[in-house]
Protein backbone atom coordinates (compact mmCIF):
# COMPACT_ATOMS: atom_id res chain seq x y z
CA UNK A 1 0.00 0.00 0.00
CA UNK A 2 3.08 2.16 0.97
CA UNK A 3 4.83 1.71 -2.18
CA UNK A 4 1.25 2.56 -4.37
CA UNK A 5 0.93 5.68 -3.01
CA UNK A 6 4.80 6.68 -3.21
CA UNK A 7 4.48 5.59 -6.81
CA UNK A 8 1.08 7.57 -7.50
CA UNK A 9 2.78 10.36 -6.00
CA UNK A 10 5.74 10.89 -8.64
CA UNK A 11 3.41 10.02 -11.14
CA UNK A 12 1.22 13.12 -10.36
CA UNK A 13 4.56 15.46 -9.36
CA UNK A 14 5.95 14.07 -12.93
CA UNK A 15 2.77 15.01 -14.67
CA UNK A 16 2.51 17.73 -17.57
CA UNK A 17 -0.66 18.64 -19.71
CA UNK A 18 -0.24 20.13 -23.36
CA UNK A 19 -4.03 19.76 -23.95
CA UNK A 20 -7.17 20.83 -21.59
CA UNK A 21 -8.40 17.01 -22.68
CA UNK A 22 -5.14 15.69 -20.92
CA UNK A 23 -6.19 17.74 -17.83
CA UNK A 24 -9.80 16.55 -17.36
CA UNK A 25 -8.05 12.24 -18.07
CA UNK A 26 -6.13 13.08 -15.40
CA UNK A 27 -9.19 14.00 -12.98
CA UNK A 28 -10.97 10.97 -13.98
CA UNK A 29 -7.74 8.24 -13.68
CA UNK A 30 -6.98 10.08 -10.20
CA UNK A 31 -9.69 11.56 -8.44
CA UNK A 32 -13.49 10.34 -9.72
CA UNK A 33 -15.28 7.79 -7.82
CA UNK A 34 -13.69 5.20 -9.54
CA UNK A 35 -10.39 6.88 -9.97
CA UNK A 36 -7.04 5.19 -8.14
CA UNK A 37 -7.28 7.35 -5.13
CA UNK A 38 -10.61 6.34 -4.36
CA UNK A 39 -9.45 2.54 -4.93
CA UNK A 40 -6.79 3.13 -2.41
CA UNK A 41 -9.11 4.39 -0.47
CA UNK A 42 -11.25 1.27 -0.46
CA UNK A 43 -8.20 -0.83 -0.18
CA UNK A 44 -7.44 1.37 3.27
CA UNK A 45 -10.22 -0.59 5.07
CA UNK A 46 -8.30 -3.71 5.04
CA UNK A 47 -5.14 -1.92 6.12
CA UNK A 48 -3.63 -3.64 9.49
CA UNK A 49 -4.56 -1.39 12.29
CA UNK A 50 -0.94 -0.93 13.59
CA UNK A 51 -0.04 1.32 10.52
CA UNK A 52 -3.36 2.77 9.66
CA UNK A 53 -2.65 6.09 11.14
CA UNK A 54 0.39 6.08 9.23
CA UNK A 55 -0.83 5.16 5.62
CA UNK A 56 -3.93 7.13 6.34
CA UNK A 57 -1.69 10.95 6.29
CA UNK A 58 0.19 9.46 3.39
CA UNK A 59 -3.26 8.94 1.87
CA UNK A 60 -4.96 11.93 2.64
CA UNK A 61 -2.19 13.73 1.42
CA UNK A 62 -1.42 12.04 -2.26
CA UNK A 63 -5.40 13.05 -2.01
CA UNK A 64 -3.94 16.89 -1.30
CA UNK A 65 -1.45 16.91 -3.74
CA UNK A 66 -4.07 15.60 -7.12
CA UNK A 67 -6.02 18.42 -5.81
CA UNK A 68 -3.57 20.51 -6.00
CA UNK A 69 -2.18 19.38 -9.27
CA UNK A 70 -5.45 19.74 -10.33
CA UNK A 71 -6.45 22.83 -9.79
CA UNK A 72 -2.79 24.50 -10.98
CA UNK A 73 -3.31 22.61 -14.59
CA UNK A 74 -6.87 24.06 -14.86
CA UNK A 75 -5.93 27.79 -13.80
CA UNK A 76 -3.05 27.59 -16.45
CA UNK A 77 -5.42 26.11 -19.11
CA UNK A 78 -8.24 28.88 -18.48
CA UNK A 79 -5.63 31.92 -18.17
CA UNK A 80 -3.75 30.91 -21.60
CA UNK A 81 -7.65 31.01 -23.00
CA UNK A 82 -8.00 34.15 -21.43
CA UNK A 83 -5.50 36.10 -23.25
CA UNK A 84 -6.10 34.53 -26.38
CA UNK A 85 -9.76 35.94 -26.18
CA UNK A 86 -8.50 39.00 -25.65
CA UNK A 87 -6.60 39.72 -28.73
CA UNK A 88 -8.52 42.04 -30.98
CA UNK A 89 -8.86 39.82 -34.07
CA UNK A 90 -10.18 43.25 -36.43
CA UNK A 91 -6.89 44.73 -36.20
CA UNK A 92 -5.11 45.20 -39.33
CA UNK A 93 -2.03 42.56 -39.82
CA UNK A 94 1.62 43.38 -39.58
CA UNK A 95 2.84 45.40 -42.39
CA UNK A 96 4.67 42.40 -44.68
CA UNK A 97 8.10 44.03 -46.14
CA UNK A 98 8.95 42.36 -49.12
CA UNK A 99 13.09 42.12 -50.16
CA UNK A 100 14.59 44.37 -52.42
CA UNK A 101 17.77 43.08 -54.74
CA UNK A 102 20.95 45.69 -54.23
CA UNK A 103 21.08 48.08 -56.99
CA UNK A 104 24.64 46.54 -57.59
CA UNK A 105 23.26 43.11 -58.37
CA UNK A 106 20.48 44.59 -60.31
CA UNK A 107 22.36 46.17 -62.64
CA UNK A 108 25.22 43.60 -62.89
CA UNK A 109 22.61 41.38 -63.85
CA UNK A 110 21.08 43.74 -66.44
CA UNK A 111 24.70 43.60 -67.96
CA UNK A 112 25.16 39.56 -67.66
CA UNK A 113 21.80 39.37 -69.20
CA UNK A 114 22.52 41.72 -72.55
CA UNK A 115 26.01 40.05 -72.92
CA UNK A 116 24.60 36.80 -72.67
CA UNK A 117 22.64 37.20 -75.47
CA UNK A 118 25.23 37.67 -77.70
CA UNK A 119 26.81 34.24 -76.52
CA UNK A 120 29.25 35.70 -73.73
CA UNK A 121 29.55 33.49 -70.92
CA UNK A 122 30.34 34.81 -67.08
CA UNK A 123 33.49 33.59 -65.19
CA UNK A 124 35.07 34.73 -62.18
CA UNK A 125 38.44 35.06 -60.53
CA UNK A 126 39.90 35.53 -56.89
CA UNK A 127 39.90 38.43 -55.22
CA UNK A 128 43.55 38.32 -53.22
CA UNK A 129 45.53 38.06 -56.84
CA UNK A 130 49.61 37.48 -57.28
CA UNK A 131 51.07 40.22 -59.10
CA UNK A 132 51.64 38.33 -62.06
CA UNK A 133 47.72 38.17 -62.71
CA UNK A 134 46.80 41.78 -61.71
CA UNK A 135 49.80 43.94 -63.25
CA UNK A 136 52.70 41.61 -64.90
CA UNK A 137 50.83 39.53 -67.39
CA UNK A 138 48.59 43.14 -68.07
CA UNK A 139 52.10 44.80 -69.39
CA UNK A 140 52.86 46.30 -66.54
CA UNK A 141 55.60 45.30 -64.79
CA UNK A 142 57.28 46.75 -61.58
CA UNK A 143 58.06 50.26 -61.85
CA UNK A 144 55.57 51.01 -64.61
CA UNK A 145 54.25 54.19 -64.20
CA UNK A 146 50.52 53.03 -64.98
CA UNK A 147 50.57 51.25 -60.88
CA UNK A 148 50.30 54.73 -60.06
CA UNK A 149 46.73 54.99 -61.56
CA UNK A 150 46.05 52.30 -59.38
CA UNK A 151 46.32 52.62 -55.57
CA UNK A 152 46.73 48.97 -54.57
CA UNK A 153 46.47 47.12 -50.99
CA UNK A 154 49.24 45.00 -50.83
CA UNK A 155 48.78 41.91 -48.62
CA UNK A 156 51.07 42.55 -46.11
CA UNK A 157 52.65 39.13 -45.63
CA UNK A 158 53.67 38.24 -48.95
CA UNK A 159 54.34 41.23 -50.99
CA UNK A 160 53.35 39.14 -54.04
CA UNK A 161 50.01 39.32 -53.14
CA UNK A 162 47.71 42.22 -53.43
CA UNK A 163 43.50 42.38 -53.29
CA UNK A 164 43.25 43.02 -57.20
CA UNK A 165 42.79 46.64 -58.48
CA UNK A 166 40.47 45.68 -61.69
CA UNK A 167 39.03 42.41 -63.00
CA UNK A 168 41.32 42.62 -65.82
CA UNK A 169 43.19 39.85 -63.84
CA UNK A 170 40.66 37.27 -64.94
CA UNK A 171 41.31 38.15 -68.67
CA UNK A 172 45.40 36.34 -67.93
CA UNK A 173 43.63 33.33 -65.82
CA UNK A 174 41.02 32.76 -68.96
CA UNK A 175 43.28 33.27 -71.25
CA UNK A 176 45.78 30.83 -69.57
CA UNK A 177 43.60 28.08 -69.40
CA UNK A 178 41.80 28.15 -72.44
CA UNK A 179 42.02 28.38 -75.93
CA UNK A 180 40.30 30.79 -78.74
CA UNK A 181 37.52 31.26 -79.50
CA UNK A 182 36.90 33.26 -75.90
CA UNK A 183 33.74 35.04 -75.11
CA UNK A 184 33.49 35.94 -71.40
CA UNK A 185 32.71 38.82 -69.29
CA UNK A 186 34.24 38.82 -65.62
CA UNK A 187 31.88 40.90 -62.85
CA UNK A 188 33.34 40.89 -59.51
CA UNK A 189 34.54 43.17 -56.63
CA UNK A 190 37.91 45.07 -56.88
CA UNK A 191 39.49 47.08 -54.38
CA UNK A 192 41.42 50.45 -54.38
CA UNK A 193 43.40 52.24 -51.62
CA UNK A 194 41.32 55.26 -51.88
CA UNK A 195 40.39 57.72 -49.31
CA UNK A 196 36.02 57.21 -49.02
CA UNK A 197 34.03 59.70 -50.62
CA UNK A 198 31.36 60.63 -52.89
CA UNK A 199 33.16 59.93 -56.01
CA UNK A 200 35.90 57.28 -54.68
CA UNK A 201 35.56 53.84 -52.68
CA UNK A 202 38.43 51.15 -51.30
CA UNK A 203 36.23 48.63 -52.86
CA UNK A 204 33.53 48.68 -55.95
CA UNK A 205 32.37 46.53 -58.96
CA UNK A 206 33.50 45.80 -62.68
CA UNK A 207 32.60 43.88 -65.11
CA UNK A 208 35.42 42.87 -67.72
CA UNK A 209 34.10 41.97 -71.07
CA UNK A 210 36.85 39.25 -73.25
CA UNK A 211 36.63 38.72 -76.84
CA UNK A 212 39.27 36.39 -78.88
CA UNK A 213 39.24 34.62 -81.98
CA UNK A 214 40.77 34.84 -85.49
CA UNK A 215 40.13 38.23 -87.20
CA UNK A 216 38.81 39.97 -85.01
CA UNK A 217 38.58 43.87 -85.22
CA UNK A 218 38.08 47.06 -83.38
CA UNK A 219 35.37 47.59 -85.83
CA UNK A 220 33.64 44.53 -84.40
CA UNK A 221 34.52 45.51 -80.85
CA UNK A 222 32.63 49.31 -81.64
CA UNK A 223 29.03 47.19 -82.81
CA UNK A 224 29.29 45.20 -79.29
CA UNK A 225 29.40 47.98 -77.63
CA UNK A 226 27.08 50.09 -79.11
CA UNK A 227 24.04 46.84 -78.89
CA UNK A 228 25.39 46.94 -75.28
CA UNK A 229 24.46 50.79 -74.88
CA UNK A 230 21.22 50.48 -76.58
CA UNK A 231 19.84 47.49 -74.49
CA UNK A 232 21.34 48.80 -71.47
CA UNK A 233 19.88 53.08 -71.96
CA UNK A 234 17.72 52.57 -74.16
CA UNK A 235 17.65 52.65 -78.65
CA UNK A 236 17.82 56.39 -78.67
CA UNK A 237 21.50 56.36 -77.04
CA UNK A 238 24.95 56.55 -79.16
CA UNK A 239 28.94 55.89 -77.73
CA UNK A 240 32.10 58.28 -78.90
CA UNK A 241 35.58 56.47 -78.57
CA UNK A 242 38.01 58.69 -77.05
CA UNK A 243 41.46 57.55 -77.70
CA UNK A 244 43.42 57.05 -74.42
CA UNK A 245 45.96 54.81 -73.10
CA UNK A 246 45.89 51.29 -70.80
CA UNK A 247 49.25 49.05 -71.01
CA UNK A 248 47.13 46.55 -72.03
CA UNK A 249 45.14 47.44 -74.69
CA UNK A 250 46.86 48.73 -77.88
CA UNK A 251 44.80 51.15 -79.27
CA UNK A 252 43.06 51.84 -76.13
CA UNK A 253 39.77 53.98 -75.58
CA UNK A 254 37.59 55.34 -73.44
CA UNK A 255 33.70 55.18 -74.31
CA UNK A 256 31.65 57.64 -73.50
CA UNK A 257 27.48 57.34 -73.99
CA UNK A 258 24.58 59.56 -74.45
CA UNK A 259 23.66 61.44 -71.67
CA UNK A 260 20.56 59.79 -71.01
CA UNK A 261 19.26 62.44 -68.32
CA UNK A 262 19.54 65.65 -71.08
CA UNK A 263 19.48 63.11 -74.24
CA UNK A 264 22.82 64.79 -75.14
CA UNK A 265 21.94 68.34 -75.10
CA UNK A 266 24.04 68.79 -72.06
CA UNK A 267 22.68 69.16 -68.11
CA UNK A 268 24.88 69.18 -64.64
CA UNK A 269 25.51 65.41 -64.83
CA UNK A 270 27.21 65.50 -68.77
CA UNK A 271 28.96 68.81 -67.32
CA UNK A 272 27.17 70.16 -70.59
CA UNK A 273 28.76 67.98 -72.86
CA UNK A 274 25.92 65.26 -73.63
CA UNK A 275 28.47 62.91 -72.86
CA UNK A 276 29.07 60.29 -70.05
CA UNK A 277 32.21 58.35 -69.93
CA UNK A 278 31.47 54.22 -68.80
CA UNK A 279 34.17 52.27 -69.62
CA UNK A 280 37.74 51.99 -70.62
CA UNK A 281 38.43 49.50 -74.19
CA UNK A 282 40.54 48.81 -76.64
CA UNK A 283 42.90 45.88 -78.39
CA UNK A 284 44.20 43.03 -76.65
CA UNK A 285 47.97 44.13 -76.57
CA UNK A 286 49.35 41.46 -78.86
CA UNK A 287 52.46 40.96 -75.80
CA UNK A 288 49.18 40.07 -73.42
CA UNK A 289 48.37 37.71 -75.85
CA UNK A 290 51.89 36.10 -75.56
CA UNK A 291 51.84 35.93 -72.02
CA UNK A 292 49.16 34.17 -72.13
CA UNK A 293 50.49 31.88 -74.95
CA UNK A 294 48.00 32.89 -77.68
CA UNK A 295 49.28 33.15 -80.62
CA UNK A 296 48.96 37.48 -81.67
CA UNK A 297 49.77 36.38 -85.55
CA UNK A 298 46.69 34.01 -85.76
CA UNK A 299 44.53 35.68 -83.11
CA UNK A 300 43.35 39.19 -81.75
CA UNK A 301 41.00 40.31 -79.69
CA UNK A 302 39.12 43.34 -77.51
CA UNK A 303 38.66 43.58 -74.22
CA UNK A 304 36.64 46.43 -71.96
CA UNK A 305 36.24 47.01 -68.37
CA UNK A 306 33.41 49.17 -66.62
CA UNK A 307 32.51 50.14 -63.26
CA UNK A 308 28.86 48.89 -62.02
CA UNK A 309 28.61 51.80 -59.47
CA UNK A 310 29.24 54.08 -62.33
CA UNK A 311 26.40 52.75 -64.47
CA UNK A 312 23.96 52.06 -61.48
CA UNK A 313 24.67 55.94 -60.10
CA UNK A 314 23.96 57.43 -64.05
CA UNK A 315 20.61 54.98 -63.87
CA UNK A 316 19.08 55.65 -61.17
CA UNK A 317 20.45 59.49 -60.45
CA UNK A 318 22.54 58.40 -57.39
CA UNK A 319 25.29 61.09 -56.11
CA UNK A 320 27.01 59.38 -53.44
CA UNK A 321 29.27 56.05 -53.77
CA UNK A 322 29.08 55.40 -50.22
CA UNK A 323 25.17 54.59 -50.19
CA UNK A 324 25.79 51.28 -51.64
CA UNK A 325 27.98 49.92 -49.03
CA UNK A 326 26.00 51.83 -45.67
CA UNK A 327 22.71 49.29 -46.08
CA UNK A 328 20.43 52.15 -45.24
CA UNK A 329 17.31 50.12 -45.89
CA UNK A 330 15.59 53.64 -47.14
CA UNK A 331 18.10 53.75 -49.74
CA UNK A 332 17.77 49.81 -50.53
CA UNK A 333 13.77 50.13 -49.82
CA UNK A 334 13.41 52.04 -53.09
CA UNK A 335 14.89 49.35 -55.53
CA UNK A 336 11.55 47.26 -55.05
CA UNK A 337 11.24 45.34 -58.12
CA UNK A 338 7.62 46.57 -59.67
CA UNK A 339 4.99 43.86 -58.95
N1 LIG B 1 41.12 47.69 -66.01
C1 LIG B 1 40.75 49.06 -66.33
C2 LIG B 1 40.49 49.82 -65.04
O1 LIG B 1 40.26 49.23 -64.03
C3 LIG B 1 39.53 49.08 -67.18
C4 LIG B 1 39.79 48.54 -68.53
C5 LIG B 1 40.24 49.39 -69.54
C6 LIG B 1 39.63 47.22 -68.84
C7 LIG B 1 40.49 48.92 -70.79
C8 LIG B 1 39.88 46.72 -70.10
C9 LIG B 1 40.30 47.62 -71.09
O2 LIG B 1 39.73 45.46 -70.44
O3 LIG B 1 40.54 47.13 -72.31
O4 LIG B 1 40.50 51.01 -65.06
Amino acid sequence: MKEKISELLKEIEGFAAQTREQVEEFRISLLSRKGKISVLFDEFRTVAPDVKKEVGAKLNELKSKAQEKLNELKEKFESSDASASEADLTLPAEKFQPGSRHPISIVRKQIIDIFGRIGFTVAEGPEIEDDWHNFTALNTPAHHPARDMQDTFYVQKDPDLVLRTHTSSVQIRTMENEKPPIRKIFPGRVYRNEAISARAHCFFHQVEGLYIDEEVSFADMKQTLLYFVREMFGENSDIRLRPSYFPFTEPSAEMDVTCFICGGKGCPVCKGSGWVEIMGCGMVDPQVLENCKIDPKKYSGYAFGMGIERIAMLRYRINDLRLFSENDIRFLSQFRPAL
